[in-house]
């Protein structure tokens, strides 16, 4: 059966990237969660989606501006929902501190495609390796550099090359980067370079899946896993699709 990671969390349900949507994930049975990861002002990787914390808190300004204690301070669940004031930045330490005591998968997106985050690379990995997560993490990123950089630093962890676009020679670059997988969009599956990623048995993960209208013409067989805001209500779709 087809995985389903819980995009930012159960991010329907819930303020995405919250300790409340991962919560939420476990509660609808999703088999991990994708994390989107940045380096405050002084190095600790958190857990938020932008480069800015202006969307989805009440504060201001660049992740990479602010210390971890100012971005604690932010408010990142009432832009979402009032019943939701409280929740707050997740560092990667207490999701790590967390998911160790679930069963869940978890990947964590490096967000080095606009800002660079010097060495955020060995941060997060040696976040992973004190919890001993090592085998229960994938560790992906639109920008190569940073995969590059994770397998020089770290041989054996799982890694995904993660594209927007379906550029010619994706299966090429997970080769070279020693690569583990490949995250990409649904269009991916209507690609020559998704029966290659087949042939070289790169399992494909496609985000961001929220409807099964969005796997029209695509086999669920040849795919992995989907990244979804909303694991439960996909998988009772999926199910309902498959019956028909
Ligand atoms: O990792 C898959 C997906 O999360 C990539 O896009 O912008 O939602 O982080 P985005
Ligand atoms: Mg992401």
């Amino acid at each position: 059966m087809t995985n389903l990671y819980a995009h930012r969390g159960a991010s329907t349900m819930c303020p995405e990237n919250t300790m409340a949507a991962f919560r939420q994930a476990v509660r609808e049975k999703a088999d991990g969660i994708e994390i989107d990861v940045q380096l405050s002002k002084d190095g600790e990787a958190v857990v938020i989606h932008d480069e800015t914390v202006d969307r989805t808190t009440n504060g201001t300004g660049a992740v990479k501006d602010l210390t971890v204690m100012e971005l604690k301070k932010l408010d990142a669940g009432s832009w979402y929902n009032e019943a939701c004031a409280g929740e707050t930045i997740p560092l990667l330490e207490e999701v790590l501190k967390w998911i160790a005591k679930t069963k869940l998968t978890l990947n964590i997106e490096l967000k080095t495609d606009v800002e660079p985050y010097p060495g955020i690379e060995q941060t997060v990995l040696d976040a992973v390796e004190r919890h001993g997560l090592e085998e229960r993490v994938i560790l992906s990123s639109f920008n190569p550099d940073t995969l590059r950089r994770i397998r020089e630093l770290d041989h054996a962890v799982s890694i995904a090359v993660l594209v927007w676009d379906n550029v010619d020679g994706v299966v090429k670059m997970a080769r070279r980067l020693g690569a583990d997988a490949i995250h990409a969009r649904p269009d991916f599956m209507r690609t020559a370079e998704a029966a290659r990623a087949a042939a070289s048995g790169l399992p494909i993960r496609l985000y961001t899946v929220n409807e099964p209208e969005d796997l029209e013409g695509i086999a669920l067989s040849d795919v992995d896993s989907l990244f979804t805001d909303a694991p439960s209500r996909l998988r009772k779709e999926l199910a309902a699709v498959s019956v028909e």
